[in-house]
């Protein structure tokens, strides 16, 4: 008899047949994610590009490799960290998906969220911070810090492919994995404590941003 697929994996088909935008008849196939179901560490980036929807992984193209030479060299593994996109199919030319396919997409990854339930979610660029923390967003301001949202923490950082454009950002992508590193050896602890004491928009690192 054959086994009912466990929820991890009808997830990732759902995805993998999933009709709900125009982003559907456009792409190569879906690309829903890559690495362990368990993972601490989340890092969600915009939508897969070329290469990702040639490959069905994300982060796989220029982008990619910068975001895992960033990763090796604070020392995580990027075979640790589970990566997906808040949209899981490529727009074409690569715009940026609109706010509907966003939305249509938006379930996946909130379950894909709970399962997984990371301690540390990575917001890469400006699509996935504005899809999540629900708010207008200023990359300049945000990046390099924590939020704490109904109990979860992100992190905000520049999406690496603006690093490919703009050399001169590659540095600050540095200090932000850093400082994401620093975040990942801190007690959990104070993001409940913040949560639960009401306080505004935590800035875990605002005093190193002054
Ligand atoms: N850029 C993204 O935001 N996601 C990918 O998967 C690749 C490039």
């Amino acid at each position: 008899m054959t086994q009912p697929p466990d929820e991890w994996e009808s997830l990732r088909q759902e995805i993998c047949e999933c009709h709900q935008c125009p982003l559907a008849k456009s792409r190569s196939q879906a690309v829903p994610g890559v690495g362990p179901n368990d993972a601490q560490l989340m890092f969600i980036g915009e939508a897969p590009g070329r290469q990702e929807d040639i490959k069905g992984e994300p982060f796989v193209g220029a982008a990619g490799q910068l975001l895992t030479k960033l990763l090796e060299q604070v020392g995580i593994k990027r075979q640790s960290v589970f990566i997906s996109n808040a949209v899981k199919c490529r727009p074409p030319e690569n715009r940026q998906p609109t706010r509907s396919e966003r939305a249509a997409c938006r379930p996946f990854l909130d379950r894909q969220l709970q399962y997984i339930q990371p301690r540390v979610i990575v917001l890469v660029g400006r699509v996935p911070t504005e899809t999540l923390l629900e708010t207008s967003v200023r990359m300049g301001e945000m990046h390099g810090r924590v939020y704490h949202r109904n109990g979860k923490t992100f992190f905000v950082m520049y999406h690496p492919a603006a690093g490919l454009y703009n050399q001169t950002l590659v540095p600050t992508l540095e200090e932000d994995m850093q400082k994401l590193k620093k975040l990942l050896h801190s007690d959990p602890a104070p993001a409940e404590e913040r949560e639960q004491g009401q306080l505004p928009l935590s800035e875990f690192f605002s005093e190193e941003k002054k």
